[in-house]
């Protein structure tokens, strides 16, 4: 059995009333069966980035804001990462692309992927963040898994606030997907990165 990948869970969603933690308990709980990885929560809340005021990306000099580094310093270590992904006006979050900034080098040839919600499962978000991945040179994986339509109105607060339980079945496939392939850019990503 390989070393099991480390993986960050990071929540892009930071008002308070967020949905957000309802998918990402939920996928912490599914990510606990598995012993191909680990997933930790990296809470943007938890952060409190400034919007971004370096002098320039951590690609070309070291950032000066402490917050700033710490964030830097809490991504460093995961071999990839899973965005709890909100559409907000068919993009990602603003904290979460503010937070995207904030690092560079952290991210380089580093795989990721996305569990999105919306109306269309965010997918308008999560090509987005696709694109921003690819300009950080990150790796994003084809797979990801969506909460959309009448699956996101059961268990969001202005719908039914069903239990995630209720669309595990629907929801699980691309799931156990996304983990694996995660788990596979991961190893390999990290053995290219230690050879090169
Ligand atoms: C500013 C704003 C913009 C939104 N834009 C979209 C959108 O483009 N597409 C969509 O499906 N839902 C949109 N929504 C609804 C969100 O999907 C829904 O509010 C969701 O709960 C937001 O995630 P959060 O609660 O974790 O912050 C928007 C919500 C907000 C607050």
């Amino acid at each position: 059995m390989s070393t099991p990948s480390r993986l960050g869970l990071i929540i892009g969603s930071t008002r308070p009333q967020r949905f957000a933690d309802k998918p990402a308990d939920w996928l912490l709980e599914q990510a606990d069966k598995r012993e191909d990885l680990t997933l930790d929560r990296l809470d943007l809340r938890d952060f409190e980035l400034p919007f971004f005021a370096e002098a320039t990306t951590n690609l070309h000099a070291p950032s000066a804001d402490p917050k700033v580094r710490a964030w830097q310093d809490a991504i460093r270590p995961y071999d990839g990462y899973i965005f709890v992904v909100a559409e907000y006006n068919h993009s990602i979050t603003a904290a979460l692309k503010n937070a995207l900034d904030q690092a560079y080098v952290e991210w380089v040839r580093k795989p990721f992927s996305a569990f999105g919600y919306g109306s269309t499962g965010g997918a308008r978000a999560v090509e987005h963040l696709r694109g921003i991945g690819v300009e950080l040179q990150m790796v994003p994986s084809k797979f990801g898994a969506h909460i959309g339509g009448s699956d996101l109105f059961r268990v969001h607060p202005f719908g039914g606030n069903a239990p995630m339980s209720d669309i595990a079945d629907a929801i699980q496939p691309s799931v156990d997907a996304m983990f694996s392939d995660l788990v596979w850019w991961s190893r390999t990503l990290s053995a290219a990165r230690a050879a090169s």
